[in-house]
């Protein structure tokens, strides 16, 4: 997976273990970065802990920067449907947002997806989330769905797909 710095030099997107993204877990779950579901019970970072920490089947992926030092993560479940996977929580570190990496990082998950024989993606985030919306549209996402006040400020869920034949390829 070296997508990210050809465009993004010294920026490097690998598979990792739950563990080495903890640092950025808990800066999602302090910044309140990532807006929890009404029916989550406990703060992110537990939610997060409880679904990725150690299933199989589960990949957390981190981005590093020159220095390796890691500076985004996004995650991925299988779906029921062999050839479905999901992208699960998505971060990219505040003062390096808006610079293209968070796009990087879904069009290098997009290749893994391809490269291991998957049809399609899946993603949902909340409703007012113009940078989140705006990274998975930009690489090709199609809304599908809009879930009302499912959050816990009321705010909607959104859902995207993407077909792996109709995925931007490169750019
Ligand atoms: C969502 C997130 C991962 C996107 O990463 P990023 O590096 O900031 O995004 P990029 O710079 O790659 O931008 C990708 C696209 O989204 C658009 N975008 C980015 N930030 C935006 C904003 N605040 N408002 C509107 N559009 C935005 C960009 O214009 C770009 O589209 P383009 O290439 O067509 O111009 C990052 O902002 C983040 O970590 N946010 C907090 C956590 C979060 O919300 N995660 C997603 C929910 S799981």
């Amino acid at each position: 997976m070296s997508h990210v710095s050809e465009h993004h030099p010294g920026y490097t997107l690998r598979e990792c273990a739950y563990a080495d993204v903890l640092g950025l877990v808990e800066e999602a779950d302090r910044t309140e970065a990532l807006l929890q579901r009404r029916s989550d019970d406990a703060p992110f970072h537990r939610i997060v802990d409880q679904v990725y920490g150690g299933h199989h089947g589960y990949q957390v992926f981190v981005l590093t920067d020159a220095s390796s030092r890691p500076v985004g993560f996004t995650m991925t479940l299988p779906e029921a449907d062999a050839r479905t996977v999901s992208i699960g929580p998505t971060f990219i570190s505040r003062s390096l947002r808006g610079k293209g990496l968070g796009k990087r990082m879904i069009l290098d998950i997009i290749e893994w997806a391809r490269v291991r024989g998957m049809a399609r993606l899946l993603v949902a985030t909340w409703g007012s989330n113009r940078a989140a919306r705006g990274t998975f549209e930009a690489v090709g996402f199609r809304f599908t769905d809009e879930e009302l006040n499912t959050r816990v400020n009321g705010d909607s869920t959104v859902t995207y797909e993407l077909a792996l034949a109709n995925a931007v390829v490169g750019n």
